[in-house]
């Protein structure tokens, strides 16, 4: 090996340098110390947040979106500007309504972020507890930051509100981990269409189906979940759209979706999303993205058929 080509190899054998933060939120996703906590707080959510409307919606079901990640911006952006006021002269009254409509937009993110957090797996459920934290910590110096400058003490209100924000970064850093890392509140069903070719493709034989009972079939190696009902034969992603769940191990039911329609309907079995079979619409969360659905048909020789819905 020449000197050149055996300098680039021990270079390319050294670890690579990896930016700090992402190792500690990845440490975090691994912290059983939290599992105690999260298993609580997230029982009490639970018995307390019942399945129905209200549930559905701090999911964010009727938007067809996670509802929490929009109302974040509400808090942060009210407390990026008073942190930006404050360092002009004559805004104090302007940074005090920033912060209480800071503090206000705060509640409802943090009940739609709770509902979210209680249907996530252990490893979200440590990172989720810790953005919880942070984000709390920042709400509570933003409130002493309110109350410090209702009280005339400006220095000290802009030093709480200052020290709310980082909390509120290191915070906003770890929902970030959650959501774009580890996958929460985004679809993870949604590839399946991007992965089936068009057109027509052979699943199995209508025969082989059992009526009313949901089986799992393979198009290659993309999962379906497949029904035979006396209506027809209704195909889905297997994978739920909220974690990936098994749908086709979930229970069949009868429910009423949001338009008031009853429908035959598929529950996960992981949190229980209720996706409508016909076309994989959400009638209930935690997830909030339709599950890709496809079309079927039977050919003479009683070959199932399918294509993705479009
Ligand atoms: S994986 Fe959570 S509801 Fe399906």
């Amino acid at each position: 090996m020449n000197q050149r080509v055996s300098k680039i190899f021990r270079r390319g054998s050294r670890p690579l340098p990896r930016p700090h933060p992402v190792d500690l939120a990845e440490g975090l996703e691994h912290a059983r110390g939290l599992d105690r906590p999260a298993r609580t707080i997230s029982r009490a959510i639970r018995e307390v947040l019942r399945p129905g409307p209200v549930k559905d919606t701090l999911h964010g079901v009727p938007a067809g979106h996670p509802a929490h990640p929009p109302l974040t911006d509400v808090s942060v952006g009210c407390w990026m500007s008073a942190g930006v006021l404050d360092l002009l002269p004559g805004t104090e009254q302007a940074s005090k309504i920033l912060i209480g409509a800071g503090l206000a937009g705060a509640i409802p993110t943090a009940l739609t972020g709770l509902a979210d957090w209680s249907a996530l797996h252990p490893e979200q459920q440590r990172v989720g507890l810790v953005h919880a934290l942070g984000t709390t910590t920042a709400s509570a110096l933003y409130l002493l930051s309110l109350f410090t400058r209702h009280r005339g003490h400006t220095a000290a209100g802009k030093a709480f509100g200052y020290a709310g924000f980082t909390f509120l970064m290191a915070g906003a850093y770890l929902g970030g981990h959650l959501a774009f890392r580890q996958g929460a509140g985004a679809s993870h069903a949604e590839p399946v269409s991007h992965l089936v070719p068009l057109g027509w493709h052979d699943l199995c034989t209508a025969d082989e189906l059992p009526d009313g009972w949901p089986v799992h079939r393979r198009l290659g190696y993309i999962s379906l979940f497949v029904l035979r009902t006396q209506d027809g034969i209704h195909v889905l992603a297997d994978r739920c759209a909220h974690l990936a769940g098994p749908l086709h191990q979930g229970r069949i039911v009868t429910e009423t979706d949001l338009t008031g329609d009853t429908a035959l309907c598929v529950v996960c079995p992981w949190h229980g999303s209720t996706f409508r079979v016909r076309d994989g619409s959400v009638v209930h969360g935690p997830a909030t993205g339709r599950q890709p659905a496809f079309e079927t048909r039977v050919t003479e020789n009683g070959t199932v058929q399918v294509r993705p819905k479009v």
